[in-house]
This record gives structure tokens, sequence and C-alpha cells, in this order.
């Protein structure tokens, strides 16, 4: 049996035990718990990073800021004692679970503001999420001071906000990606998908079939993949229960502004949607260019 991962749920907790951690690199992963199948792929990831001589470092936080009124943070799934679990199987030396009076003893006067690309997708459904999210990493990366962060690709536009900030703010982390972790019937392992009926789990099932078409679609060039993409999602739209789309966009995966008719090289197809009272995020990366309207080769 793997021993347990040591648990500081105060600044002051972590402070001590980040003194005494081995020289080799610290490798964080921040979460907001109810850890899964996704999770665990990160923090496999880390350990990887982390090699022989490193350590892994968890953060478990709901974090407040991040929720708008009316989102899911009351009912947010809180199962620390199998985080723990999961922690000490995957090898995580140390877990910080603060509470959020510990984080913010009052709301926070400074906040990230993160800038164009925050204010898009994600960042216009849910205002102020990106101030959330990057003002509890920045805090989350000053308790921790790890040397590398690892992020999921399933949060895109999250982990590509989390690098610019590194970069802009010169926070001296490495941030590393992971591809999205899928369940057999393609779709994207989330907290959320708890909340799902057996139902609502069926419709939902378009969101990744709809990536799937519009990457399939990509030959022929951005205005197929969204419309390949689009065909799957209306008929989920008309399902019982239906699918409500939020947004289906293929943008620059560094812009996130939209790729246009002519856009060719890397591009990502990213869709927000709403199933029941659950908000669902997929995507998938798509190479465009080249041999319009060929067969794909090779
Ligand atoms: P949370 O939703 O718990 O996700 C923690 C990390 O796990 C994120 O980097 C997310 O992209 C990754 N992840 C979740 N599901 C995944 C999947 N199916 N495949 C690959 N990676 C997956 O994202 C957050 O928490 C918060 O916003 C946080 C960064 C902790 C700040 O509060």
């Amino acid at each position: 049996m793997s021993p347990p991962a040591v648990l500081a749920t105060t600044k002051a907790e972590f402070a001590a035990l980040r003194a005494g951690l081995s020289a080799g690199p610290v490798v964080l992963v921040p979460t907001m718990g109810a850890l899964h199948r996704g999770h665990r792929v990160l923090l496999r990831r880390a350990r990887e990073i982390a090699g022989g001589s490193g350590t892994v470092v968890v953060t478990v936080f709901v974090n407040p800021l991040q929720f708008g009124a009316g989102e899911d943070f009351g009912r947010y799934p809180r199962t620390l004692g199998a985080d723990l679990a999961i922690c000490a199987e995957e090898r995580v030396a140390a877990v910080f679970a603060p509470s959020p009076q510990e984080m913010y003893p009052s709301p926070p006067m400074i906040r990230v503001d993160p800038g164009p690309v925050g204010q898009l997708l994600e960042g216009h459904s849910r205002p102020g999420f990106f101030t959330g999210v990057l003002t509890i990493v920045l805090k989350l990366f000053e308790v921790v001071r790890p040397d590398v962060a690892v992020f999921g690709q399933k949060d895109a536009q999250q982990l590509a906000l989390v690098r610019q900030m590194a970069a802009d703010l010169d926070l001296g982390v490495e941030v590393a990606g992971v591809p999205i972790v899928r369940d057999p019937d393609g779709l994207a392992v989330s907290s959320r998908n708890a909340y799902l009926s057996p139902a609502e789990r069926s419709t939902a099932l378009a969101l990744s079939r709809g990536l799937s078409a519009g990457a399939e679609a990509a030959p022929s060039g951005p205005p197929a993949v969204l419309a390949a993409a689009r065909a799957v999602l209306d008929r989920a739209a008309a399902a019982e229960p239906p699918l409500v789309l939020d947004y289906l966009e293929l943008v620059d995966p560094v812009t996130f502004t939209q790729a246009g008719d002519g856009y060719e090289g890397q591009a990502l197809l990213l869709v927000a949607a709403r199933c029941g009272a659950t908000r669902l995020i997929d995507n998938t990366p798509v190479e465009l260019g080249g041999d319009r309207g060929g067969t794909p080769c090779c």
C-alpha cells in the first residue's frame, strides 16, 4: 500500500511541509477535488515529470471566486476522503486543501486581469470566471512554489490563459498540458458528469460526437467543420432531454479568435452546452489547410 499523502489545510502548515521537501522538482496539480480518471492522468504525468527525486503536490479547493451567481458552487461535489485515497495511490506527497476562509480571509481587492482571451467563449458565457481562476492559480503558485504545474486540455482556454499568465508575469513556473481523458462512449470525463441522469448523459454524447464529425470534415475547410459539428448538435437539440447549445467555435489555439474561411494550421473546435441543469464543455484539435476537399491521407 502507498503511504498516505500528507494533508495541509492552512498556508502555514503547507509552508512547513514545503520546507521539508526533497531538492528535486515540485510538480503541482491544482484541482477542485472530486478526483476522477481525468485527474488521475494529470497526477501520473506529474509523477513522471517529478522523476525519482521530485515531489507531486495536489491542491483541492472549490474556488468561490470562479463561480457566478446561480452556478453550482454550493452543490459542487466535495469528497476529500476519497481524493486523499486517490492521491496516495498515485504517489502524491502532499495535498493542500484549504478552506475558503483560509484562502480569502476577505474578498480580494487585487485580482488577475485575464486580458482579451479571457473575455471570449467561457469568459463571455461566465463573466469573471477567468479572473477567479487566474487569481486562485496565482495564489496557489505562491503558496506551493512549484517548478512545474500540470493542467488538462479539457479546459483548453484555462490552460492557455495559465500559460500566458506564467509567461507575462514571469512566474518561473513551467506549465504542462495533458490531453483530454474520455469515457469509452466518448464523453469527456468531468466531475460534473455525476449530475447527469442516464437520459441526459445519452444526449450529452452529442458534444464529443459533434467534435469528431467536425474534425473529420477538416479537409473541406472551416465552414465544413462547423457545419458537420452543428448538424450533430442540432439533432441533440431536438432530443429528449434536449441539448441547449451555448457556443460552438473554431478558433486559433493561441488567440482564441475565430478561424475564418482561409485559416490554415492547427485550430481548436470548442463546444459548450447545457443538458438539464448541467453545463458541459469539450474540445478537439483540428488540423486545417493543404489538401482541401481531398481524401485525408497518411
Ligand atoms: P478541476 O475542474 O478540478 O480540474 C483540475 C484539472 O484537471 C484541470 O487542469 C482540468 O483541465 C483537468 N481535467 C479535468 N477533467 C479532465 C479530463 N477529462 N481530461 C484531462 N484533464 C482534465 O480546472 C479546475 O479544477 C479549476 O479551474 C482550477 C484550475 C483548480 C482552479 O480553481
